[in-house]
C-alpha cells in the first residue's frame, strides 16, 4: 500500500509556517502532499519552502497554462485520497460554505469528489462571528470535517479559541480519517525531520456508530453530521487500499458541494420536513418554522434546552446521562403552540422536532452552551437539558485500545454552566427557568440552586424513580416568594402547566 495522497491548501493566514511542520509529519508517516497556496497564504509562507519539503510544484494559480492544459484543477483536486485546508482562513471558510470558485484553492474544492478536511485558525472575534459559526455550520453539515482550534494566547495578543492546532494533532486527525491507525505507514526518512511527539489528543468528532443503537438504522442522531463525513472518507480509504472498518453505506454521499446543489433542488418530503424549508445552503436543519398566528405567548421568544449531553473519550465513546428529551420536546411544543418562536437546542435524542419549532442539534456540553449563546436574546429560557457536570479533559483522535496492564485513566475537567451564564448574560431573558433533578433533598438542593445560579424558576423533579425516559413527570417550580407542587401526569400536561405559568409571568 501506498502512502495517503494529501492536497494541502494553505489560506492567508498568521499560522501558515505551521503548515510547513505539517508537510514534513505527513512526509514522515509516508504520505505525499501536493500544496497550493492562496494568495494570501504566499505572503506568509513561501512556495520555494514548501516546494522544497515537499518534493513537489507547489501551485499558487490557477491561470497556469501548463497546469490547466490537462485542466489541472479538476486533476489535483481528484488526484488526492484527502483534502486538507490548514489554516482555513475565515475568508476560506466563508468562500467554501458558499460555493464560490475565484482562485486555485476555491474552484478545486469545489470540483473534487474527494472528502474534504478544515484547520480554522484566525482571531478569537474572527471565530466567534456569527457569520463564521454559520459557515461553519454549514460546512459541518455538508460533510466537511471542521477541527475545533485550540484555545490559548494569539499572535494578535488576544486570548481564546483561534489559534491553530498543533500540526502533530492535525496529524492525528488525518490518520483517524483516513483510517491509518493500526495501518502503519512506511516511515521515509526526511532531513532534519524532528522525532515525532507523544500525541496531544485533540477534540474529535463523534463517531457513535458503535455505541449509538440506532446508528445501524442510520438514525443515531451523533452521527447526523459523522456519517455524511464518514461516507466521504469511507470512498477515500477505499481509494487508498485500505479495509474499511465500518459497514458498507447505501448509497455514498455526493461531495460537498453538489450536494448543496441537490438540497436546494429537492422539495422536502420527510414528514418531518414539513415545519423546515430546505436551506439555500442544504443545511435541512436550517428551520423556517410553522407557529400559531395567535397565543398567550405570542410575539415571545422561548429558548429550550433539552437531552443529554455526550463528552467524548475517544471518537466511538463517550460520557453521556439517561436523560431522554422527552420533558424539554413537550415543553418547546406546548410553548409553539401558545404561540412563541421557539429555538430548541436538542442533546443527542431521537425524539422528532415538534411542529413549530426550531431545533438545533448539538453533542456536548460545549456545543450546546455556544448554541445557547447564539439562539440569545429570548424573553424565556428553559434549560432542561441534563448537561453533563464533567468531560474528559482530552479526546483521543484514534480509538483507544485495550491494553493488557491496565485500563486508560480519564482526567476530567469542569463543563461550561450554562444556566448561570445565561444569568450573568447582557442578554439575560426576561424569565429564566432552570430544571433541577435530583434524587433526595430536593426541594432543599433546588432553593439552594435557584439562588447560585442566579435563576428565576427552578422546576425541581426527583428522578430517583423511572422519571428519566419515562412518560410521567412530578414536578416542583420553586420561585422567589413560593413552591407550587404538581401532582404527577404525563410529561406533555407538565409542559403546558409550565407554559401557562411562563404566561402568566408576562402578564403580571
Ligand atoms: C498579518 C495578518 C495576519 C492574518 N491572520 C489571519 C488569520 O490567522 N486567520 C484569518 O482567517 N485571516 C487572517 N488574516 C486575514 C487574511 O489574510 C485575509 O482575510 C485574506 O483575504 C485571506 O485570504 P485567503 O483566505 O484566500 O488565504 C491575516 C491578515 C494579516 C495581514
Amino acid at each position: 500500500m501506498s502512502g495517503p495522497r494529501i492536497l494541502l491548501v494553505i489560506g492567508g493566514g498568521i499560522a501558515a509556517y505551521k503548515s510547513c511542520e505539517l508537510v514534513r509529519m505527513i512526509r514522515k508517516h509516508g504520505g505525499e502532499v501536493t500544496c497550493v497556496l492562496t494568495e494570501g497564504g504566499a505572503r506568509f509562507v513561501t512556495p520555494m519552502a514548501l516546494a522544497a519539503l515537499s518534493e513537489k510544484p507547489v501551485h499558487t494559480t490557477l491561470w497556469d497554462l501548463r497546469n490547466e492544459v490537462e485542466m489541472g484543477h479538476i486533476q489535483f483536486s481528484r488526484e488526492a485520497d484527502l483534502i486538507v485546508v490548514c489554516p482555513a482562513t475565515a475568508n476560506l471558510l466563508a468562500k467554501m460554505a458558499s460555493g464560490i470558485a475565484d482562485d486555485l484553492a476555491t474552484t478545486l474544492m469545489l470540483a473534487t469528489d474527494k472528502p474534504v478536511m478544515a484547520v480554522p485558525a484566525m482571531n478569537v472575534r474572527m471565530w466567534q462571528h456569527a457569520a463564521t459559526m454559520r459557515n461553519i455550520a454549514v460546512l459541518r453539515s455538508a460533510g466537511v470535517d471542521v477541527m475545533e482550534p485550540d484555545e490559548g494566547v494569539m499572535a494578535c495578543g488576544e486570548f481564546g479559541p483561534g489559534r491553530l492546532p498543533e500540526p502533530q494533532a492535525v496529524w492525528e486527525r488525518i490518520a483517524w480519517a483516513l483510517n491509518l491507525d493500526g495501518e502503519k505507514a512506511p516511515v521515509q526518512p526526511l532531513p532534519a525531520v524532528a522525532q515525532v511527539a507523544e500525541p496531544s489528543w485533540q477534540h474529535p468528532v463523534l463517531d457513535t456508530r458503535e455505541t449509538d443503537p440506532y446508528a445501524a438504522e442510520g438514525l443515531g442522531l451523533g452521527g447526523l453530521t459523522g456519517s455524511m463525513i464518514s461516507r466521504g472518507l469511507q470512498r477515500a480509504k477505499k481509494a487508498i487500499g485500505l479495509s474499511a472498518e465500518e459497514p458498507p453505506m447505501a448509497e455514498p454521499a455526493p461531495p460537498l458541494l453538489m450536494r448543496k446543489g441537490a438540497a436546494r433542488a429537492a422539495p422536502p418530503t420527510d414528514p418531518q420536513a414539513l415545519n423546515h424549508t430546505v436551506s439555500a445552503h442544504g443545511d435541512a436543519r436550517a428551520p423556517q418554522p410553522w407557529r400559531p398566528a395567535s397565543g398567550p405567548l405570542a410575539d415571545r421568544h422561548v429558548l429550550v434546552t433539552a437531552g443529554p449531553t455526550w463528552e467524548p473519550i475517544d471518537p466511538v465513546r463517550y460520557i453521556a446521562n439517561r436523560s431522554s428529551g422527552k420533558q424539554g420536546f413537550a415543553i418547546a411544543a406546548a410553548a409553539a403552540e401558545a404561540g412563541a418562536r421557539v429555538t430548541l437546542v436538542a442533546g443527542p435524542v431521537h425524539l422528532p422536532t415538534p411542529p413549530g419549532v426550531t431545533r438545533v442539534d448539538v453533542e456536548s456540553a460545549r456545543e450546546m452552551a455556544e448554541a445557547v449563546s447564539r439562539a440569545l436574546p429570548a424573553d424565556v429560557a428553559v434549560m432542561v437539558a441534563a448537561v453533563a457536570d464533567w468531560r474528559p479533559v482530552s479526546a483521543a483522535g484514534i480509538k483507544l485500545k485495550k491494553r493488557g496492564y491496565a485500563p486508560p485513566a480519564l482526567e476530567l475537567a469542569e463543563n461550561p454552566d450554562i444556566l448561570a451564564t445565561v444569568a450573568a448574560s447582557p442578554n439575560r431573558p426576561a424569565l429564566l427557568v432552570g430544571f433541577a433533578a435530583e434524587t433526595n433533598d430536593v426541594l432543599h438542593y433546588a432553593r439552594e440552586k435557584r439562588q447560585r445560579k442566579g435563576a428565576d424558576w427552578i422546576v425541581a423533579n426527583d428522578v430517583s424513580g423511572d422519571v428519566m425516559g419515562g412518560a410521567n413527570n412530578t414536578v416542583h417550580i420553586v420561585r422567589q416568594d413560593d413552591i407550587v407542587s404538581l401532582p404527577e401526569m404525563p410529561k406533555d400536561d407538565v409542559a403546558r402547566a409550565l407554559v401557562e405559568r411562563f404566561a402568566d409571568a408576562f402578564v403580571r
